[in-house]
């Protein structure tokens, strides 16, 4: 588990990744620019980037304009599901680098793996294998540092494992107290995978709930840094998102308490009651990433 905010996590391709990440999700690009430097200024080094939050270009602004070399920096990008296929991922890239204005991802993930226009399951592992082979080349090509996957099921990353020259260093999953996951994060655990956990603090959902509130009393923290610690414990690399400056100092503030085990797994039991919340916002999915061949 991670001790510090921008602690230097090994990946399995020997790179590493800042410990905690800021996240850009739903932001304009003149809001991703004033937010993600407030987020660097305030010691962020980790920025979770994707090409369809639309605000590339003002992540790039902030890039640029924060002081903070860019080697310093560690940048991911993310490919969506409509620019799945070798050559769309290929373009899509080039298109994410050029509104970021840099040479490099530190690391690129697949968004999400089925197309919900390819419904066999043969087509659909065909498009995630040819996906991939883009992936692996624009490793080689040095245009991305490592590459993974975002919101893989296990069958999905199994796939990958057996067919693909190059393994996956990370799963981005949205794992948070409401959405535990523990089969598919042991799993990945299992493979060297590491996860990284979106919208950790549940997007403010969870807040109001009682084994929350009751812990954020006993600690003194707020129920954001409950749900931020409970995905550390998890062995989770937690990103969240915060434009409040109050809220971002909050985010980063989590590693001066602990919770129990027996508390650990009382906030897990939120899974339970309040389940996994989905989408994107931008993929017409619903709560549950579909199998191959359930389209
Ligand atoms: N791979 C994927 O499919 C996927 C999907 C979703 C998200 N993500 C990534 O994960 C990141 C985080 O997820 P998210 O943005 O959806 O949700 P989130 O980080 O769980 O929640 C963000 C919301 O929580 C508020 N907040 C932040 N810190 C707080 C605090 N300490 N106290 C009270 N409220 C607080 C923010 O308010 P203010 O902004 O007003 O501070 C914002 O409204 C995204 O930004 C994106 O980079 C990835």
């Amino acid at each position: 588990m991670i001790t510090s905010l921008t602690q230097p996590v090994p990946l399995s391709d020997g790179n590493v990744i800042p410990g905690l990440g800021y996240g850009t999700f739903r932001m304009t690009p003149g809001e991703a620019a004033f937010y993600t430097k407030q987020a660097i200024d305030n010691g962020y080094r980790h920025i979770d980037c994707a090409w369809a939050y639309y605000n590339e270009e003002g992540v790039g602004q902030a890039i640029r304009e924060c002081g903070v070399p860019r080697r310093e920096l560690f940048l991911t990008c993310k490919v969506p599901t409509q620019y799945h296929g070798y050559h769309n991922v290929i373009w899509c890239l080039e298109d994410s680098l050029k509104r970021l204005r840099t040479e490099y991802a530190d690391l690129l993930l697949v968004h999400w793996p089925l197309v919900s226009w390819i419904t066999e399951p043969e087509a659909q592992k065909e498009d995630i294998l040819d996906t991939w082979r883009a992936f692996e080349d624009l490793k080689k090509a040095g245009k991305v540092r490592s590459i993974g996957l975002s919101n893989f099921e296990k069958e999905h990353v199994e796939l990958l494992l057996s067919e693909a020259s190059e393994k996956p260093v990370l799963d981005q999953l949205q794992i948070n107290p409401q959405c535990r996951q523990k089969p598919l994060t042991d799993f990945l655990k299992s493979k060297d995978i590491r996860i990284e956990g979106w919208a950790s603090i549940t997007r403010k959902k969870a807040f109001g709930e009682e084994i929350l509130t009751d812990l954020a009393a006993k600690y003194g923290k707020s129920p954001a840094q409950i749900c931020m610690r409970y995905v550390l414990q998890e062995g989770v690399l937690p990103l969240a998102k915060a434009r409040s400056l109050d809220h971002l100092r909050q985010n980063m503030d989590l590693f001066d308490f602990e919770l129990t085990p027996e508390e650990q797994e009382r906030v897990a039991t939120l899974e339970q009651k309040l389940g996994r919340f989905s989408t994107d916002g931008y993929t017409p999915r619903g709560p549950q990433t579909p199998q191959f061949g359930s389209y």
